[in-house]
């Protein structure tokens, strides 16, 4: 049994610290990918709070491919540059969105969503994933999280 207690009331460095030591310790050893992916999805939904989606899009063949993850089903395919994913898919940078009203080109997978962070996972260089979280709260992501998740991310980067 996985008994992961995550305390909300932390400061955000804190809880992503428990969430990269939880994910570490759920990884190792695990050579699966998609293993991981979906037991790291489970643990960012556990975590975070007041998101309603939390997963990975996956490079495949040159576009973006719906990995693991928890919340509403979503969108199967993205291609690279388009939407909040893409863009982060496009550049191999943070994609920090406040107001996913605002983003020319947002994909609205869930119309309940307000605003969004989409971190690459790089490995040598090379975007092999995006972590995308989303929450129906205006503004739910902030500075800490996405440090929070690029850790996360490049932690994780050799088991997906
Ligand atoms: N909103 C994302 C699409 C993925 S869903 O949010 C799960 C985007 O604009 O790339």
């Amino acid at each position: 049994m996985f008994d992961f207690r995550p305390d909300a009331a932390l400061p955000k460095a804190e809880l992503y610290h428990d969430l990269c030591q939880a994910a570490d310790a759920l990884t190792a050893g695990e050579p699966d990918g998609v293993a991981n992916m979906a037991n790291l999805a489970a643990l960012m939904w556990q975590y975070l709070p007041d998101c309603n989606w939390t997963g990975f899009y996956r490079m495949a063949e040159g576009e973006l491919v719906l990995g693991p993850f928890c919340g509403r089903p979503a969108c199967l395919r993205i291609a690279v540059g388009q939407g909040v994913c893409g863009a982060a898919a496009a550049s191999g940078v943070s994609q920090l969105v406040p107001d996913v009203h605002a983003f020319p080109g947002h994909i609205a997978c869930d119309a309940e969503s307000r605003s969004e962070l989409v971190v690459p996972v790089l490995k040598e260089g090379v975007v092999i994933a995006v972590i995308d979280c989303d929450s129906p709260l205006p503004a739910r992501f902030d500075a800490a999280d996405q440090a929070g998740l690029e850790a996360l991310a490049q932690l994780i980067a050799a088991r997906i």
